[in-house]
């Protein structure tokens, strides 16, 4: 077996890490997860839960994988708990369900991009949609962005995931910069603004059992919590680094992203007057795409658009990936390049089914949203918090310049809050599955 590689530099380790951050859950998700969830009131939730539970469950992750140097499985028996490898090994299922159908959006996305250069969702986005988004389209973009993230997976640590990210995290914040500026000219601005930023608390309070768990699901997804996948990234780093500030970086630069999203999105929704939580999972390819094509110069800001997109899909996808990837090249006596193809292989069949019905693509997404990852984290909070705690104290401190209170604080916080919002998290969101598959005529908890 090769020796196993580490990141080259601190930063190199910090892109990747915002890399599978930024995705489409900021920039496609997020701001309509703001806009069907009443604006402000879920910007709110969403920021709280983000910092209040996202950063210090990060941390669990991060001290899992450096402490153990090794994949999301194997990582609890080197640690001396070989029971909890189940515990890994769920949030790699949950990586590789997530990848199967993310990779479906990712091909919408490629779509997209051609169809901004050709001007084909100009006229009627809706019907560009419903074309490439289900069946045979759909099934071969989806393979074109799988055959990308196996490339760069393939090309391993240093050379595939540290140098393509290096280049796409600017690029993307670049752009995205790029496209706000435009947006605060647009004649929706003001209104844009207004509806995502002031928060109305009547709502909020009205809408509490669903906006609570969207927001915290929301928080793992985009924080990539909940997939082991920063488990597997932070095995790949040196001992002296500090994971706190490390964390820190990340969680900010993720937050802003997506809120730079929502700074474009909303002024060009308030432009042409489309309702902002309209559209569902097909949201910015409808509602978004139809107004880049009645705005002026729509066709250049709507490709950059979808490339931004592209990039953020694919900065993800490559962690999702690598994930799985890490425990077999770990494990055993393949090479990366053979894994990598096999099992995106398999994943990109596991996806076609949601590459042909959109209905089954929003279960997957569900399915994860609303169980795997409160399940996931909320295991990682037991064994980091209850189970190997001295090791974990140590283990978050090591590198800083931070005082024992910083570790004693965070031990308990993952002990005692992290379980609490988890588990409310969880009922609401088992719940909210239960509605959704017709179980339950509405929320009875909360409802
Ligand atoms: N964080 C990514 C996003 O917001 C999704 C993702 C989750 C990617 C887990 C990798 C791992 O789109």
């Amino acid at each position: 077996m090769a020796e196993r590689e580490t990141w080259t530099t601190r930063i190199g380790f910090i892109f990747a890490a915002v890399g599978s951050a930024v995705g489409l859950g900021n920039i496609w998700s997020f701001p309509f997860q703001t806009g069907s969830n009443g604006g402000a009131a879920f910007l709110l939730v969403y920021l709280l839960a983000v910092f209040l539970i996202g950063f210090p469950a990060m941390l669990m992750e991060f001290v899992i994988g450096r402490r153990s140097s090794m994949n999301p499985i194997s990582a609890f028996g080197e640690l001396g708990y070989g029971n909890w490898s189940i515990a890994g090994a769920l949030g790699v299922f949950t990586a590789a369900v997530t990848l199967a159908f993310y990779s479906v959006v990712g091909g919408w996305v490629i779509s997209y991009i051609g169809g901004s250069l050709t001007g084909a969702y100009f006229g009627n986005a809706g019907a560009f949609f419903g074309a490439v988004s289900v069946g045979s389209t759909s099934v071969l973009t989806h393979a074109i962005f799988m055959a990308i993230t196996i490339g760069i997976v393939a090309f391993g640590i240093q050379n595939g995931i540290e140098k393509a990210t290096k280049v796409m995290i600017p690029a993307i914040i670049v752009l995205l910069l790029g496209l706000a500026a435009w947006g605060f000219t647009l004649d929706g601005a003001a209104a844009g603004y207004e509806y995502y930023l002031s928060p109305d608390f009547g709502y909020l309070a009205a809408n509490f059992a669903s906006i609570v768990p969207a927001a915290v699901g929301q928080a793992f997804f985009t924080l990539s919590l909940g997939f082991s996948v920063m488990i597997a990234y932070a095995s790949y780093l040196g001992r002296d680094d500090s994971l706190p500030a490390d964390g820190g970086a990340i969680v900010v630069v993720n937050t802003l992203v997506a809120l730079l999203a929502g700074f474009v999105v909303f002024p060009v929704l308030f432009a042409i007057g489309a309702e902002p939580g309209s559209g569902g999972l097909g949201a910015a390819f409808v509602s978004l795409a139809g107004a880049f094509g009645q705005i002026p110069g729509g066709s250049v800001l709507g490709f950059a658009f979808f490339v931004i997109l592209l990039l953020a899909a694919l900065s993800s996808s490559i962690s999702l990936l690598e994930t799985p990837t890490s425990y077999v090249v770990d494990n055993y006596d393949y090479s990366r390049k053979q894994v990598a193809t096999a099992l995106g292989g398999i994943i990109w069949v596991a996806g076609i089914p949601t590459a042909l019905s959109t209905n089954t693509l929003g279960w997957y997404n569900a399915v994860v949203f609303n169980l795997l990852l409160p399940v996931v984290v909320l295991l990682f909070a037991v064994f980091v918090g209850w189970v190997a705690s001295d090791l974990s104290a140590d283990e978050v401190g090591r590198g800083t310049s931070l005082d024992a209170g910083f570790a004693t604080t965070w031990l308990w916080w993952v002990r005692i809050v992290i379980p609490v919002a988890i588990g409310l998290t969880l009922v609401l969101g088992i719940q909210s599955l239960l509605v959704r598959a017709g179980v339950l005529e509405a929320a009875v908890i909360l409802g």
